[in-house]
């Protein structure tokens, strides 16, 4: 690996989708951001993963899918709460629907296909950095709804691995602590089986 890929890695970190502003990443460069997303450890190369795009005038269409959502599962949400899930896609640039698409493969689990699906978020995370954006893997509530996975397209057997947003930062953010390398890593030595 490359410094510079090793030194984008070690100082990565997400930029929260209210502070992703203008320019995302054009037709060209999105491209080979997928294209990066699309190149993960994949068990029996299933492909168990797509990609579906939300720019410009979509992101607002697709906010009224989430605000009709919201209503039906809150009868009473207000107009402010409306207005919030109807901006929501509005809030970068660029959103990227990671779907996990699970096929039936008695050599690969459905476990890894879904870990491949991840994997595919994470580069196109790694990939838009790289590319000189910045982004966010959310799944808020919507991820989860039926009413949304429905007008996603979405089959019974595939979910909604993230929503990746994809910006330019409007704020640099701060660090944040990470997890203790020697509290989650051990050695493994025969001895310390019992
Ligand atoms: C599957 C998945 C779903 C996530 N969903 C959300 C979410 O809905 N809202 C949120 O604020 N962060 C969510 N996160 C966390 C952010 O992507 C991010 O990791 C967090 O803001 C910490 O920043 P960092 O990536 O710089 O460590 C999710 C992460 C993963 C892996």
């Amino acid at each position: 690996m490359s410094e510079t890929a090793l030194n984008l890695l070690l100082a990565r970190r997400s930029v929260v989708a209210n502070k992703l502003g203008v320019p995302g990443p054009d037709a060209q460069q999105l491209r080979q951001i997928l294209t990066a997303a699309a190149r993960v450890p994949d068990h029996k190369k299933l492909v168990p993963w797509r990609f579906i795009l939300f720019e410009g005038g979509a992101r607002d269409a697709f906010g009224q899918v989430l605000a009709d959502a919201c209503k039906s599962n809150e009868p009473d949400a207000g107009e402010t709460r409306l207005e919030t899930e109807a901006g929501r896609f509005l809030r970068a640039p660029v959103v990227v629907a990671v779907i996990s698409s699970p096929v039936d493969n008695p050599g690969a689990p459905e476990w890894e296909q879904v870990l491949s699906a991840g994997a595919a978020c994470q580069n196109l995370l790694i990939a838009a950095n790289a590319a000189g954006f910045s982004g966010q893997w959310i799944t808020e509530w919507y991820a989860y709804d039926k009413q949304v996975c429905a007008a996603l397209g979405l089959q019974e057997s595939e979910r909604v691995a993230g929503f990746v947003y994809i910006g330019t930062a409007l704020e640099k953010p701060e660090e944040r602590d990470r997890p203790n390398l020697d509290e989650i890593t051990l050695s493994w030595t025969p001895e310390g089986r019992d």
